[in-house]
């Protein structure tokens, strides 16, 4: 059975953390679509021409350790802009999709232009407080160091660039379920992910 989850939403929304849970739940493998982004922009910064770096992309360039770094996630959305990026990018996120088993990928575009086909397609948001502040949280417990409002104009430039390139922009699919997790405790948006799903499971 090929059953596939399609995550999207704004920086810092909760997509990871809920795409992570939602696939453990129903023992299906999971792609965070913005480490290959963030793999590529990472590269960029070394000098790498970006349609090169996001073609040569290895194993090894996805676990580097600084990915989660706000300067390669403004990399990332950098190159994210580029269709000659994108469109690198594509078929490795469509094969994952199709392996087989259940996948759940969490991006930007997976609903509207990796897996148009998904099963069911989830838009998660959440306001900029709450993004900002979970975000900032995660940083500095990291080691970061970054104030609130640097964490703030970072998700707002990337929202932003994001959502208006002309290729693939960050926008819910028409038969996307919006899920706000501004007022849920992690626990409670993992739930009401799961439970969506299930919904979709029992119809298929
Ligand atoms: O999900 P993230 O914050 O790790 O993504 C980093 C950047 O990569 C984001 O600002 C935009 C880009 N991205 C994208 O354009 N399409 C995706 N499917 C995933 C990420």
């Amino acid at each position: 059975m090929s059953f596939t989850i399609a995550i999207d939403g704004p920086a810092a929304a909760g997509k990871g953390t809920i795409s992570r849970a939602v696939a453990e739940h129903f023992g299906f493998a999971h792609l965070d679509t913005g480490l290959l982004y963030r793999a590529t922009g990472r590269r960029t910064l070394g000098g790498t021409d970006p349609v090169e770096a996001a073609r040569t992309l290895a194993a090894a360039d996805l676990e580097a350790d600084d990915l989660r770094s706000p300067e390669v996630a403004q990399a990332a959305s950098r190159v994210a802009a580029l269709p000659d990026v994108r469109q690198a990018l594509l078929d490795f996120q469509r094969a994952f999709a199709a392996r087989g088993g259940g996948a759940v990928l969490d991006g930007r575009d997976i609903g509207t232009v990796i897996c148009p086909e998904a099963e069911v397609k989830l838009f998660v948001t959440a306001s900029d407080e709450v993004r900002a502040r979970r975000r900032h949280k995660e940083l500095v417990e990291k080691g970061h160091d970054i104030t609130y409002d640097e964490v703030m104009a970072d998700l707002r430039a990337r929202d932003a660039r994001d959502s208006a390139r002309a290729t693939a922009p960050l926008k819910p699919a028409e038969d996307a379920t919006q899920l706000d997790t501004s007022e849920m405790t992690i626990a409670t948006a993992i739930e009401t992910a799961i439970g969506i799903v299930q919904a979709r499971l029992a119809l298929v």
